[in-house]
């Protein structure tokens, strides 16, 4: 087999020379070359430098592992939006059933992360190998005018995903079979995943949710319930996440895949206590509901606060605060957020059975959220109300400063966030949308507590790890908050 690989290359270069004296066209060299010159050939080739030698087609220059990405989800990776309507395409499949237009232009979803088809469509197995021109000429409509990218992509993303498709597929069964990886051992694939993942992702993967928290989704639901798109991930990272690493670029074998994948499986797919934290600072985004019209009943039991409506009435963190402390806090008499609510700080010590029972309006009609949230919803809740509801009062001074260690919070906040909010905090302006601008060093100064409550549990329905999965105590993250202070408001 090796043979007739050297054979055909010779026999390519033989053409190429060819070519270059002034033969007639590529195509019809291999007649003219006799496989006997087979073994002069090397001679002559190497007399000719490769750049003079002229090409039917230009070769492909690009980023193939770009290409996987794109591949995997190429609007994210290219940051732009998704088309908003079905794929042409899709809707000519029968088999393909429902689909969402962000999914129906996915590669992968109608190829594949095993590249063998799904859901009827075809693999792209066969294109394996295959000149990428022939390809790129696929996704530019070639095949099939549907197939035509090239409204949606630029050309270099469209050949860097020629070049995935010709060079990057390999046979997934090789790394797992049915979910289970091939010959893993869980204590290898626990030094890769510490020395490559726990940064951002904690040491129980924890540290970042990918679906909401009505269904949360971590390293290990994906590792067990989408083992083969774990692979993907793993060798070429997450689209649109630079700092994701690649085991491509880190040229991990097989064995180490197998081995990340036994690991990951055994870590846990939950985590109530941050999940019950973000949805205490707002349920409706971390749940993705939709917002209640009329206020919570118990709103109009007090007339300080007349600027909420609707959805905000039902926070738990516009009535009891985002440092627990509800009047006796930051909302105190004389603020705006004010309502006279009580703190619920104390409530850390009540029994599971009792804090159930002060969700379900047992303990008091009005205060009932079963309408909004599930049974696993209040359990969730009350993972966080026990163990990560903490007392920030040491860490913040009365003028509003942390008390924390600015030096060490630069090395936690260089590690983790400045992946997204890059050095000066200024990266995400989280008032994009209202036209202003609000930055971490303006959170950090202007709101302190609230920095601390999402530093800790993360920010509902957005992908940003939470510190106290990663591992950090709150003497850690208020040393985080000492650094953001000092970076710029505006
Ligand atoms: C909605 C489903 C769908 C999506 C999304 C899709 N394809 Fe295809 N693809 C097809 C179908 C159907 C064909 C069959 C041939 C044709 O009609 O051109 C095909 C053919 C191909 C082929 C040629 C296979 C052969 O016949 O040798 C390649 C390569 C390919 N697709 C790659 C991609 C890449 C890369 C993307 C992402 C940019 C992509 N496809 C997105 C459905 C899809
Ligand atoms: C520099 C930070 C960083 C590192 C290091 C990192 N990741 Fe990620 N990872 C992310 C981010 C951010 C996301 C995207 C979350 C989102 O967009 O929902 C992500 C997403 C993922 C996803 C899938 C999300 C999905 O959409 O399905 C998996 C699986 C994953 N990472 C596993 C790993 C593994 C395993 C490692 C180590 C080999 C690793 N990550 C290293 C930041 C990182
Ligand atoms: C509209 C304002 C409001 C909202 C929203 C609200 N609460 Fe309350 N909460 C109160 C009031 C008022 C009390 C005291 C009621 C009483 O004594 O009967 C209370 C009592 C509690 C108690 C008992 C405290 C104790 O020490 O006895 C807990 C625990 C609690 N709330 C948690 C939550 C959680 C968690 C949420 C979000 C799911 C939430 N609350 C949403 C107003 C609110
Ligand atoms: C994977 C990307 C990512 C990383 C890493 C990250 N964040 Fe964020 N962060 C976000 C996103 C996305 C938002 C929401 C942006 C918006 O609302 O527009 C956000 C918002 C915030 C907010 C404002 C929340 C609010 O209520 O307005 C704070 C504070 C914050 N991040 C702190 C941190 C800290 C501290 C770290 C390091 C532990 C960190 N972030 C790491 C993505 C990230």
């Amino acid at each position: 087999m090796k043979q007739k690989l050297v054979l055909v290359g010779v026999l390519l270069i033989l053409a190429a020379v060819l070519v270059a004296c002034g033969a007639p066209a590529a195509t019809a060299a291999p007649t003219t070359a006799p496989a006997a010159a087979a073994t002069e050939a090397p001679t002559v080739a190497t007399a000719v430098p490769a750049t003079e030698a002229p090409t039917a087609a230009p070769e492909l220059t690009g980023d193939s592992l770009r290409g996987g990405k794109l591949y995997d989800i190429w609007f994210e990776e290219l940051a732009v939006d998704a088309p908003k309507d079905v794929n042409p395409l899709w809707l000519d499949n029968a088999k393909a059933g429902e689909t969402t237009p962000e999914d129906s232009y996915r590669c992968s979803t109608c190829h594949g992360f095993d590249y063998k088809g799904d859901l009827g469509f075809v693999g792209i197995a066969v294109d394996a190998g295959k000149d990428p021109n022939t390809i790129l000429a696929a996704l530019k409509g070639s095949t099939n005018p549907k197939h035509d990218f090239s409204a949606l992509m630029d050309d270099q993303a469209l050949t860097d995903l020629a070049l995935f498709v010709s060079k990057e597929q390999i046979d997934v069964t090789a790394i797992a079979v049915d979910g289970k990886p091939v010959n893993g051992h869980a204590d290898a694939g626990k030094t890769l995943f510490e020395n490559n993942c726990t940064d951002c992702h904690g040491h129980q993967a924890l540290g970042i949710n990918f679906g909401t928290d009505a269904e949360p989704e971590y390293p290990a639901s994906i590792a067990t319930d989408g083992t083969v798109e774990f692979i993907t991930k793993l060798r070429f990272g997450q689209p649109g996440r630079p700092k994701m690493p690649s085991g491509i670029d880190n040229s991990w074998k097989n064995q180490d895949y197998s081995d990340v994948i036994a690991y990951v499986q055994t870590l846990p797919a939950a985590s109530p206590a941050t999940e019950g934290g973000r949805i205490y600072d707002n349920w409706i985004n971390a749940l993705g509901a939709t917002a209640p019209e009329a206020d919570q009943p118990l709103w109009k039991t007090q007339t300080e606060n007349t600027t909420l409506k609707g959805g905000d009435t039902w926070l738990c963190s516009s009535c009891h605060g985002l440092d627990y402390k509800g009047k006796d806090g930051i909302n105190a008499k004389g603020t705006e957020g004010y309502t006279g609510f009580p703190g619920i700080l104390d409530a850390q010590k009540m029994s599971e059975a009792d804090l159930t029972a002060w969700l379900d309006g047992t303990k008091n009609k009005d205060h009932n959220f079963t309408s909004y949230f599930n049974a696993d919803e209040i359990a969730r809740e009350v993972a966080f109300m026990q163990k990560a509801m903490t007392d920030h009062t040491p860490f913040v001074g009365a003028d509003g400063k942390s008390t924390g260690n600015a030096g060490h919070g630069k090395v936690l906040f260089t590690t983790v966030c400045k992946v997204c909010h890059g050095d000066d905090g200024k990266t995400l302006n989280f008032m994009v949308d209202e036209g202003g601008t609000e930055y971490l060093g303006t959170i950090a100064t202007d709101e302190p507590w609230g920095f601390l409550h999402v530093a800790t549990v993360g920010v509902p329905g957005e992908p940003m790890p939470s510190g106290m999965n990663l591992g950090w105590s709150a003497q850690d993250i208020a040393d985080v908050l000492a650094w953001a202070q000092t970076l710029p408001t505006k």
